[in-house]
């Protein structure tokens, strides 16, 4: 394997880098037609294209990892390419298949493989899929024609700490969901419905908003751009249950890693605002987000702290140590979490 590229692989942060090649598939007719690389990073569409106007559009978020040996491996591509589909459903779109999605991930990360940071300066080469109705429609319905796009860029940390504690600040004001709305989707409309909260948070020097269930809002559901999680005294490890947050494939990678690897005990049900003293940590798990430890919280004039706003608590530690370690190829994985990309 081939290492050219040169960058500053342990400052990247999270920014977008064009690389060389991205894979386009276009549906027409009623099926996918075959899909290839191109170096063209500039998508053309009809003005009247359903994704621009009604936001008919998912997107996905996974990474590749550089191992000790210098091969690259995808975390459980399958699973986003499940939760595609699923997304896809909700906004009548055509499923992108399991096959197709985890095959074209390969020839992006293949044809970039120089960008796929070096074992050990903590970086990853992060894919963002895209799925897009495209063509002539204005009335509201869904496009004939749909685009599937892969890009990739390498990337460092999302939130500044890295595995140092950040604040987070609850949204009070706004949702990012509905109750049954597009919250388990992972579609633009929800993220862009996060800006204003999200830049309120961040004009205050939080790392991201928490957002409450949209009925009541008395339970945590996730933070902006990641899932919530929770370490109890008497060793439980806790995610809120709920229709309206993203399933997170980082939150049930951890749920199972703290069962059969920690011996915690795993926990999905509802976190409330009120009972926070239950918690000795918490963290946002993600796929850019990794593991980000949460020093404390806002809420309202009131500030939250859980383990300490500047060192990581153990627990959290030790389930960052197994997740990256299977992640980069160093801690055995459960079967078929891991998927090399030769
Ligand atoms: N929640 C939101 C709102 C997200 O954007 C993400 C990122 O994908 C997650 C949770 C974490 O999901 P995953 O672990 O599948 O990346
Ligand atoms: C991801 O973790 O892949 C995400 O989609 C989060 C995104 C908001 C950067």
């Amino acid at each position: 394997m081939t290492m050219t590229a040169n960058l500053d692989w342990e400052n990247l942060g999270f920014s977008y880098m064009k690389l060389p090649y991205r894979y386009i598939a276009y549906y027409r007719n009623g099926q996918w037609e075959e899909g290839q690389l191109t170096e063209d990073a500039t998508l053309h569409l009809h003005e009247s294209s359903p994704c621009l106007h009604y936001g008919q559009q998912a997107f996905e978020g996974l990474k590749a990892y550089r191992t000790k040996d210098g091969s690259v491996q995808l975390f459980r591509p399958d699973k986003n390419a499940e939760r595609l589909q699923r997304t896809a459903d909700r906004l009548l779109m055509p499923q992108v298949s399991t096959e197709m999605f985890v095959d074209a991930v390969k020839q992006v990360v293949r044809a970039n493989e120089d960008y796929v940071p070096p074992y050990g300066t903590g970086g990853t080469l992060y894919i963002r899929p895209l799925l897009i109705g495209v063509g002539d429609i204005i009335g509201v319905k869904p496009a004939d024609e749909y685009i599937f796009t892969i890009f990739a860029m390498p990337v460092g940390n999302y939130f500044k700490g890295g595995l140092t504690p950040t604040n987070f600040i609850v949204s009070a004001d706004y949702d990012r969901a509905a109750p049954h709305g597009t919250g388990a989707a992972k579609v633009g409309g929800n993220y862009a419905a996060s800006l204003l909260p999200g830049k309120i948070a961040k004009d205050k020097q939080f790392s991201d908003v928490i957002y409450l269930d949209p009925a009541t809002h008395t339970k945590i559901e996730e933070v902006g751009s990641a899932n919530f999680f929770g370490i109890t005294k008497d060793r439980e490890f806790v995610t809120p249950l709920s229709p309206s947050i993203l399933p997170s494939i980082t939150k049930y990678s951890l749920l199972y890693l703290a069962e059969h690897r920690l011996g915690l005990k795993p926990v999905e049900g509802d976190v409330p605002l009120a009972e926070l003293d239950r918690f000795t940590e918490a963290g946002a798990c993600g796929t850019a987000a990794v593991i980000s430890p949460i020093g404390g919280i806002q809420h309202g004039n009131h500030f939250h702290v859980f383990y300490s706003e500047t060192e990581v608590g153990p627990v959290t530690r030790q389930l960052y140590d197994e997740l990256t370690g299977i992640q980069f190829g160093d801690v055995e994985a459960p079967e078929g979490w891991i998927v090399k990309v030769d």
